[in-house]
């Protein structure tokens, strides 16, 4: 299955504690970690697609924006080694092209050491938007003169499974313009826990219930 997550709330849990906000973001890597860890063991879970970084997010100030990136860099370097024992392929989606040289080659290797690892997927959403993706997907048709198609569109886009489960977290209940495409027959789930609190003994929860509901797909 492929699992999607919204992590939400950091900014509110580093608040609430009385820290400043890049400090969620730092707690939200180690929940990333886990989560990811959790995933990688579990046989039913193929493809995790997490929401890093959305192409409204550079409307923060640049000293998030910047120390968001610099994150991302340390910790591509630092959970190599985690991605490498637990057999976990890393890719990403959204247009990168803007990010720093360094960041930029970090990213590329990291995808290019861990191509051919087996048990879970782990996409980063970078800079990503879903109107941005399928904008693009048309764009590429266009450009190659092929007929314009659902399959097609599909086929073009950034990422080409389909969502079985979204998960946002930090109680908003909105899409904020993640994988449009792909969860058109998603499962939802809500929870008002903040990302940073995020666990995957929640995450068993909700993948528990999430087999208990029967999905028919515009069927009977
Ligand atoms: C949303 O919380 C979170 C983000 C915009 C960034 C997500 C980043 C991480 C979880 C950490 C870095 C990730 C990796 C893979 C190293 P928010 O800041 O919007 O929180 P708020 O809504 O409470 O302000």
């Amino acid at each position: 299955m492929h699992l999607a997550i919204i992590m939400d709330g950091n900014g509110r849990w580093a608040k609430k504690r009385g820290l400043k906000r890049v400090e969620g973001h730092k707690k939200g890597a180690e929940v990333v970690k886990e989560i990811t860890a959790y995933c990688a063991n579990s046989p039913e879970i193929k493809i995790l697609t997490l929401y890093a970084f959305s192409t409204e997010n550079w409307k923060r100030p640049k000293m998030e924006t910047d120390f968001l990136m610099k994150l991302l860099e340390n910790w591509l370097k630092k959970e190599l080694e985690t991605y490498i024992k637990n057999d976990v392929k890393f890719e990403v989606i959204g247009d990168i092209s803007k990010f720093f040289p360094k960041l930029r080659k970090r990213i590329e290797y990291t995808k290019e050491t861990t191509k051919n690892n087996k048990r879970l997927t782990q996409v980063l959403a970078l800079n990503y938007g879903g109107r941005d993706e399928i904008t693009r997907a048309v764009k590429k048709i266009i450009k190659k003169n092929e007929e314009i198609t659902q399959e097609n569109i599909q086929k073009n886009l950034d990422i080409n499974e389909d969502v079985d489960l979204l998960i946002r977290t930090s109680g908003e209940i909105r899409v904020s313009n993640f994988l449009l495409w792909q969860i058109a027959y998603a499962e939802m789930f809500f929870t008002p826990t903040l990302w940073p609190d995020f666990t995957s003994r929640e995450l068993e929860q909700i993948l528990n219930n999430f087999k208990k509901r029967q999905r028919r797909f515009g069927g009977i």
